[in-house]
């Protein structure tokens, strides 16, 4: 079918999908005009910050792609302390943020878990209540999903990676703690909890096809997600998955194909909040506001204290800023309004989608 015709008819069936994750020239641009367009009347041109806070590094897991797997002994492991995560919140919270995503490795401890619970609490205290908090710190039980909840995490993303189990133990191990059931049960406990469930994919894999992104947009559709974060592939040298760097896309078609999956998804969800990830910045440097004109409409500056920055270290050439926190946050309002944007300070910035569902 003609492209046109495709997004005329807003026909979006999975060979349809596949057909738009191929397109380039002049129906790319009509494929990214009537996302931006979507984009607008339905999220507007507000993009809603959370300040990234990567919280640790210490992971027990062992996911083929990942630079801070479990066996990569050339990490140096680290975990903030309370009081720098509770510094690095207060700086978002005073400077308008309005929201922080607390990101770590996976544990399950009950040290760990009670350390998270301690931040959520203290958090919520020292701001009353008014930052917003995403946590994506891995599989845990509901149980512990609950706690956190009421301690004040309203939003949870967790990467399903990928939606098709053969893909999904190509980049795993086929193992209990790596098990796809317990992803997709995790997500669905996230959900039944009654946070702001986000999910996302890693774009450009090894092994992946255009028709296994048209399965995952057509996942996160079916699973009704609130929020989503995906971005490219990107290989680390001292992963297993490294090994197989010559299946790969060169670096510009899997940042192409990521923004075609943003504004697709746009299309499909379009009242979702959709972030412009780090990784689309390893490309381009203007890689994010790429994402944002075509449909993500959240950002998640580094708010991490600086000289941790370097060990979180999940692919290469990860970009870590060298600017001050305050100067990034300038930089990025002119960024932004050069492409007709303006950042939502001191909003939570929920997903629309959510508060449409449930409330
Ligand atoms: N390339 C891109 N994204 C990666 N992630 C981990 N390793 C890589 C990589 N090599 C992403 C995963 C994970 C999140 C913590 O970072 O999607 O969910
Ligand atoms: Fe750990 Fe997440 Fe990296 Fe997997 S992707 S090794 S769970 S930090």
């Amino acid at each position: 079918m003609a492209i046109q015709q495709i997004l005329h008819t807003a026909n979006f069936s999975k060979e349809n999908i596949t057909q738009l994750l191929s397109v380039s020239g002049n129906d790319e641009r009509a494929l990214f005009g009537y996302a931006s367009r979507i984009k607008q009347q339905h999220v507007g041109n507000t993009v809603y910050l959370r300040g990234l806070i990567e919280f640790s590094n210490i992971c027990e897991k062992n996911c083929y792609y990942c630079g801070i797997r479990h066996d990569n002994n050339d990490t140096h492991r680290y975990c903030l302390t309370d009081n720098e995560v509770l510094d690095a919140v207060r700086f978002a919270h005073e400077n308008g943020f309005g929201s922080v995503a607390i990101q770590s490795g996976e544990l399950s401890s009950d040290a760990f878990t009670r350390k998270i619970d301690f931040i959520l609490k203290e958090a919520m205290r020292i701001t009353n209540g008014e930052i917003g908090i995403t946590l994506s710190c891995g599989e845990q039980s509901e149980e512990v999903y609950r706690r956190w909840f009421e301690s004040g995490a309203q939003r949870y993303l967790l990467r399903i990676e990928s939606s098709s189990e053969e893909l999904y133990y190509k980049i795993h191990p086929k193992d209990e703690v790596h098990s796809f059931a317990k992803r997709l049960k995790a997500l669905e406990s996230l959900k039944k909890t009654g946070y702001q469930t986000g999910t996302g994919v890693m774009i450009g894999l090894p092994f992946q096809t255009a028709e296994h992104l048209a399965n995952d947009l057509l996942f996160m559709k079916q699973f009704d997600i609130d929020m989503c974060g995906m971005g490219p592939y990107i290989e680390h040298a001292q992963t297993p998955l490294y090994a197989n760097k010559s299946r790969l896309l060169p670096l510009a078609k899997r940042f192409n194909l990521s923004l075609k999956m943003v504004a697709l998804l746009r299309i499909l969800m379009p009242d979702i909040n959709i972030a412009a990830t780090t990784a689309l910045q390893t490309f381009e440097k203007n890689g994010r506001e790429r994402a944002i004109q075509i449909g993500a409409n959240v950002l998640m500056p580094n708010i991490t204290p600086k000289h941790y920055r370097d060990d979180y270290f999940l692919y290469e050439n990860k970009p870590v800023s060298q600017q001050s926190n305050e100067d990034d946050l300038k930089f990025l309002e002119e960024q932004l309004k050069n492409i007709g944007h303006e950042i939502g300070y001191f909003g939570q910035g929920n997903s629309k989608h959510y508060r449409k569902n449930r409330s």
